[in-house]
């Protein structure tokens, strides 16, 4: 069964990071692996997760990826902004995360960071790249935030414009990392799927019913799932998701 291969597909699983950020009481900067409040043991498991993730596809070069879930808050965001830190500490290459879920926005919230433009506003042919993308405090690492407020973001998406820009990025940038928004209940990621070279499952464990995770595989383009990453799990994967 198609599914249950890109099951056993599950490359990767992010455990027991609940009780490094001790609930929602602390905010976003420092669930963020550069205020360097995190245990160690966290910045491995997303060391372990970028180094799976270049051993993953053969020789096929991916360097393009996209961070979904299911549905909202499954920890895409955190995911995506950690796993973009490590990536930019360890390779020492250009790394790039966009902010891609335009109804959602949270990367400015984890790097304390504002601009003036983002991703909306180059899909809308209001500034380009270049004035768009800034620089995160670290090293190696450049933010495309998600710009201002817009009513259907899924147009956007659409747009033979978002395929275009994501082309010019790679060529500017070694690896980039889209936080991007939920399968469920938007077509957005069909999209995406095809644009990027890999997409990344986040899962909350115990929170997700597995049939929802199944249901959003099957929309996907299966071919570019790399893998699930569990979060906030305290159990093992197989107990909940066979
Ligand atoms: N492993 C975890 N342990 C504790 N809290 C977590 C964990 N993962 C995520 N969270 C918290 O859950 C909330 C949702 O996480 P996050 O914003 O990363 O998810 P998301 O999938 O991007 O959500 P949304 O769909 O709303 O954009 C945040 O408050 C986050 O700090
Ligand atoms: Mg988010």
């Amino acid at each position: 069964m198609v599914i249950k291969r890109v099951i056993e597909r599950v490359k990767e699983k992010v455990e027991n990071l609940q009780d490094a950020f001790k609930k929602d009481v602390i905010p976003p900067v420092e669930k963020a692996l550069l205020s360097g409040n995190v245990q160690t043991i966290i910045t491995e498991q997303y060391r372990l997760l970028r180094s799976r993730l270049s051993g993953l596809n053969g020789n096929h070069a991916s360097n393009v990826f996209a961070v979904t879930s299911t549905r909202k808050g499954e920890g895409k965001s955190l995911t995506s902004v950690n796993l973009a830190i490590v990536m930019a500490e360890d390779t020492k290459k250009k790394v790039l995360l966009i902010d891609g879920d335009m109804r959602k926005p949270s990367i400015h919230t984890f790097f304390n960071c504002k601009s003036e433009y983002g991703l909306v506003d180059i899909l809308s042919n209001k500034v380009d790249i270049e004035t768009a993308v800034i620089h995160s405090k670290i090293k190696n690492l450049s933010l495309l935030l998600a710009g201002g407020p817009v009513e259907s973001p899924s147009d956007l998406v659409a747009t033979a414009l978002f395929k275009e820009i994501i082309e010019k990025l790679r060529k500017r940038f070694d690896y980039i990392i889209i936080d991007s928004p939920p399968i469920i209940p938007f077509a957005d990621m069909n999209i995406i799927g095809d644009i990027v070279d890999g997409i990344l499952l986040v899962v909350r464990a115990e929170r997700t019913p597995k049939d929802m995770v199944i249901e959003a595989l099957k929309s996907l383009n299966k071919e570019n799932v790399l893998g699930v990453v569990l979060n906030d799990s305290k159990k093992r994967l197989s107990k909940f998701y066979y």
